[in-house]
């Protein structure tokens, strides 16, 4: 098991480069088992979630091949297979999704039931209420979702949660609609920037989805879906961790390849931190003030403020003027980052979805534990700016969703090694 040893308090300059989205790279790949011909990917970035979906995908009878640094070729072999293994499923929720295409294409799926994580229990209670308006006989039977459909039917569906819309609840729905017959309405869909992304790509394979990136979406169903060579939009979540880098360590950098309309309320919310930022074409160069004022932030559906940029805002904010007040109104216990941050001397105090964040003058290195994707990056951003050096164990949950990060920060100026943990921490005694 690797982690991260960082040497704090170095400033950064130059620029670096955002890679493929995970988000919209996974339902895209899972869209494939929709395709008859192949499917070739581009920008698809090389991280562990991708090589987990390209297994499953395997499992359920596709050729997945990556054939280019950041290029993917699918292409379904044998339609017969419809099980995807709770030992796969168990390590990537994201293969929820391949229930709709699955019912669509094959009219069978034996799909485990995803677990839940340390970020919440994970519901997919809207997947299911979808899928069975469309007309699928959904049974759940020791652990496995076992569904069949024969052709399914198009119709009106609200898909919205407790929570607002559901990410992945809309691409399984939608993909599932593209082969339907006759005409679906999604209301409170999610507007996602990689919802919209999967619905772009499979209006390229033939699809006819309209309303892309409002919360009603309307799909015609076809009868059959052709292959298609498409490019996956940058991801935004590094994007903004890169920016925040900038920020935290009070440096210049230039992140490339961002589209800064999929972070608007992330740039409005660094700048109201006192945070300026020099856009040019699709560079965003940071202008970081000396100690960001707080800020009050509460995490919304898109166009909100991203749940996934929560983390990394609130390692921003522990050194911050003021008192920040920060609400988790998607994962209301999404602060598994406070702890390991109270480690490192900032203070912080969840109260029920909430995190009140008051600012300290300086963060120092600590020795911390990494717990789920966006709470380590967190915890690599407080590394780059806390007096001494911090260590980060557990750096598989990075490599989940970030490609070569110690590459990319060392090249920025930062110096993290990532050594081999010889005896990891073990999770703290129950
Ligand atoms: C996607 O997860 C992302 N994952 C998550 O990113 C992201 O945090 C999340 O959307 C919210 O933006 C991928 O795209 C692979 P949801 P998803 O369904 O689709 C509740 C990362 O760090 N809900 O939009 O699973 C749910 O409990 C990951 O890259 C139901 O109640 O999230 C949550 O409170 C972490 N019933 C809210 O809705 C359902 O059937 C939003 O969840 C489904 C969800």
């Amino acid at each position: 098991m690797d982690k991260f040893i960082i040497h704090g308090g170095r400033k950064l300059k130059g620029k670096v480069k955002v890679s493929g989205a995970k988000n919209a790279a996974l339902p895209i790949m899972v869209a494939s088992l929709l395709v008859d011909g192949k499917v070739t990917l581009r920008n698809v970035p090389d991280l562990r979630d991708i090589a987990s979906i390209g297994e499953i995908l395997r499992v359920l009878g596709m050729r997945v091949e990556r054939t280019g640094a950041t290029t993917v070729e699918l292409e379904n072999v044998d339609e017969k297979r419809v099980e995807a293994p709770y030992e796969l499923v168990s390590t990537l929720r994201a293969s929820v999704c391949t229930l709709g295409p699955l019912l669509a294409k094959r009219g069978r799926a034996r799909v485990s039931m995803p677990g839940g994580c340390v970020i919440g229990v994970r519901p997919i209670d809207l997947h299911l209420k979808g899928l069975r308006a469309l007309g699928a006989r959904i049974e759940i039977k020791h652990g496995y979702i076992e569904a069949r459909a024969r052709r399914l039917k198009g119709t009106e569906i609200y898909l919205g949660g407790p929570y607002g819309s559901s990410v992945l609840g809309t691409a399984n729905v939608m993909m599932a609609a593209s082969l339907a017959e006759g005409e679906t309405v999604i209301e409170n869909a999610a507007c996602e920037p990689e919802i919209q992304d999967l619905a772009h790509f499979l209006n390229r394979c033939g699809a006819r989805i309209e309303g892309i990136g409002r919360p009603i979406l309307v799909i015609r169903g076809v009868r059959k879906l052709h292959g298609a060579d498409y490019r996956v939009i940058p991801d935004r979540i590094e994007a903004g961790t890169f920016l925040i880098a900038g920020a935290i360590t009070r440096s210049r950098i230039t992140v490339t390849n961002v589209r800064a309309r999929h972070l608007a309320a992330f740039l409005d919310k660094m700048r109201s931190c006192g945070v300026e930022f020099a856009r040019k074409g699709n560079s965003i160069e940071v202008i970081p003030p000396r100690r960001p004022n707080a800020v009050d932030l509460i995490t919304l559906p898109y166009p909100g403020y991203p749940t996934d940029l929560q983390a990394q805002i609130t390692a921003y904010l522990a050194c911050a003027k003021g008192i920040s007040l920060i609400t988790e109104k998607i994962y209301p216990d999404r602060f598994m980052h406070v702890a390991e941050l109270g480690r490192m001397g900032a203070n912080i105090r969840k109260e029920g979805s909430s995190a009140i964040v008051r600012g300290v003058e300086r963060l120092s290195g600590a020795p911390v534990m990494a717990s789920d994707l966006r709470a380590s990056a967190a915890l690599v951003l407080a590394g780059l700016v806390a007096q001494g050096t911090t260590e980060v164990g557990r750096v598989y949950h990075i490599d989940r969703g970030y490609e070569k990060i110690e590459e990319k920060l060392n090249a920025l100026g930062a110096k993290i090694e990532r050594v081999w943990e010889k005896y990891p921490v073990r999770d703290a005694p129950q």
